[in-house]
């Protein structure tokens, strides 16, 4: 597949981590966040162009670690909004036309592997117009809306995804246009215009980095 886009959103303000800096550059062993999945992307036969989305007055800084990891398939660091969607089609803009396949990673998962954009690159084909990682859930579930339990839910056909999630260019790019702020992933955006996502395994190493907790324990998940 040709003119694989990968746009690298890391334009969240991470409240939930509470640093004194954005998320995608507080230290992840000795160095920005952004730099771990930047590096990996890059280093990526699969990837043919990267966009990163930064976060407003962090283009400079954003645009550096770039260089500081000699990542040469940058083409654009643009300045992320208010949602992450926001953020995913200011990336998108800076995707040309002929592009086969926008992949969209979080900057909060730096442990991206070859393996897993493989897997969701592979799915890509047919009659699936895209592909995201996922997880079976360990947990029992309980639909409780009130508090009270109202249901187990059944969770053999449940999953925890994750990214990189990946998409033909041309059914993303519509879907971008027409979905609402609120989709907290790529794939709730693609499956709005009735696009066919298919699940591939997910790696627990993706673990996404919300509170400094996971900061600690994928960092540790790093080293190993
Ligand atoms: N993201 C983004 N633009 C936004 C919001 C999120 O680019 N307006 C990116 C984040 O940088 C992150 C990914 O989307 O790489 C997943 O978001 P999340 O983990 O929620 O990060 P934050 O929004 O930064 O964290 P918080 O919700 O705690 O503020
Ligand atoms: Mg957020």
């Amino acid at each position: 597949m040709n003119g694989i886009w990968a746009i690298l959103v890391a334009a969240g303000r991470g409240e939930r981590l509470a640093a004194d800096r954005p998320k995608a550059f507080v230290a992840f062993n000795g160095k920005p966040l952004l730099a771990e999945s930047l590096s990996r992307l890059d280093r990526s036969d699969l990837v043919t162009n990267l966009v990163v989305v930064a976060p407003p007055g962090w283009e400079e800084p954003a645009i550096l670690c770039a260089e500081d990891e000699s990542a040469s398939k940058v083409v654009a660091c643009v300045t992320g909004g208010d949602t992450r969607v926001d953020s995913v089609r200011a990336g998108v803009a800076e995707v040309p036309s002929g592009a086969a396949v926008i992949m969209v990673h979080d900057a909060a998962r730096p442990l991206v592997t070859d393996e897993v954009i493989a897997r969701v690159l592979g799915a890509i084909d047919g009659d699936v117009d895209g592909a995201v990682p996922g997880l079976a859930i360990p947990d029992t579930i309980k639909r409780a809306p009130t508090g009270i339990v109202e249901q187990t839910v059944s969770r053999d056909s449940l999953f925890a995804v994750q990214t990189p999630q990946a998409f033909r260019a041309e059914i993303f790019r519509r879907a971008l246009a027409e979905v609402s702020d609120a989709a907290t992933d790529c794939a709730g955006i693609a499956e709005a215009v009735g696009a066919r996502v298919r699940v591939v395994a997910g790696e627990p190493r993706l673990a996404k980095i919300t509170t400094a907790a996971d900061l600690a324990l994928v960092e540790e998940l790093a080293r190993q």
